[in-house]
């Protein structure tokens, strides 16, 4: 194998280009459909253009950064859950996408858990978040948490008024043992207008591509706007403690939401560059063909 430096280089640029492919593939999930059917299309103004381009350059800068984390949570062995919670619509798994994006599944995963069954609903209430905690030299990105109470289960009557008041009781307490137990937790709330909301909703109506995102339960929470108004104002007020606030994410534009989220994470995990000693390839010492059968 003797690969001069030139053309690892081609190489490497060969294949950044193919991951920008898959880049613009996953933006084209931002594409959106109007109230008649049709496809909007932005205009591609300079401006909007020059975005885009900063939107990238920011992106891939912030995933390097994030790939440090990772560095650093493995050999250090943190753990580390983050809540991401908003209404439906509002940007919570288009974050997480970007935030896993190219981080080790095994380091960095999602809990994105259903709606309970039978038999989890006879259960301690965060019994079936407890078994998604990390273990060291882990991250856990909650799409959706134990924050369902104060939230869809509130306002859809989904729990009685003495389980509701139980869980404002239990999570600092809960949040606190998993502080004390060495966990660092941070919990973004994504933030979104009623107008924003109705958009995006006509959006997935039309776009075959987001349909399955629009279920029943987000029909009926646009017809309780204010209920959800109401229950986040109260859920954010008694459950921000020290040890684990609420950071509140302006997710009208999703881009900008993204690059926020991340550079406020990456501000609130104290990571550190790991040394790792040079890798050097082994040479292989005998060819094979490529491809054929054993006999
Ligand atoms: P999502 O917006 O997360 O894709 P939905 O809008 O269908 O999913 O549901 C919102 C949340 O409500 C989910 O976290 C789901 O688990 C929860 N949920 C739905 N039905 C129930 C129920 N009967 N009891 C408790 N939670 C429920
Ligand atoms: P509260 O925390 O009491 O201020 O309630 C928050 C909002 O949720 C209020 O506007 C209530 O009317 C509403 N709400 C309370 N209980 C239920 C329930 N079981 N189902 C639907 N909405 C509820
Ligand atoms: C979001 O956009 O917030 C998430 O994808 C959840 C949803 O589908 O509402």
């Amino acid at each position: 194998m003797n690969l001069d430096d030139d053309e690892v280089v081609a190489r490497i640029r060969r294949d950044m280009m193919d991951s920008y492919e898959e880049e613009l593939e996953l933006e084209l999930e931002d594409h959106e459909f109007g109230p008649d059917g049709e496809e909007v299309r932005a205009p591609d103004t300079a401006e909007e253009k020059e975005f885009r381009r900063f939107y990238f350059r920011e992106l891939l800068r912030l995933q390097t950064e994030l790939i440090k984390v990772q560095d650093w949570v493995v050999n250090s062995r943190q753990k580390i859950v983050i809540v991401f919670e908003g209404r439906d619509s509002a940007g919570k798994g288009g974050a997480i996408k970007r935030i896993t994006q190219r981080l080790n599944p095994r380091v960095c995963r999602v809990a994105a858990l259903p709606a309970p069954n039978d038999r989890e609903r006879t259960q301690w209430y965060f019994q079936r978040y407890v078994s998604h905690l990390p273990a060291a030299g882990e991250i856990v990105l909650f799409d959706r948490s134990w924050y369902n109470r104060a939230g869809v289960e509130r306002v859809m009557g989904f729990c009685t008024d003495d389980e509701y008041e139980e869980f404002f009781r239990s999570v600092p307490e809960f949040e606190r043992m998993l502080a004390r137990s060495g966990i660092k937790v941070l919990k973004y709330w994504f933030s979104i207008t009623d107008e924003e909301q109705h958009m995006r909703f006509l959006s997935r109506i039309h776009d075959p591509l987001k349909q399955w995102k629009l279920s029943p339960m987000d029909l009926e929470s646009r017809r309780r706007w204010e209920l959800y108004t109401k229950a986040k104002e109260v859920m954010l007020e008694r459950t921000h403690i020290a040890e684990a606030p609420w950071w509140v994410v302006q997710a009208v534009d999703k881009k900008r939401a993204r690059l926020n989220c991340i550079n406020h994470l990456l501000t609130q995990i104290p990571y550190e560059p790991v040394e790792h000693p040079a890798i050097v390839l082994p040479e292989r010492t005998r060819h094979d063909d490529y491809i054929r059968n054993p006999v």
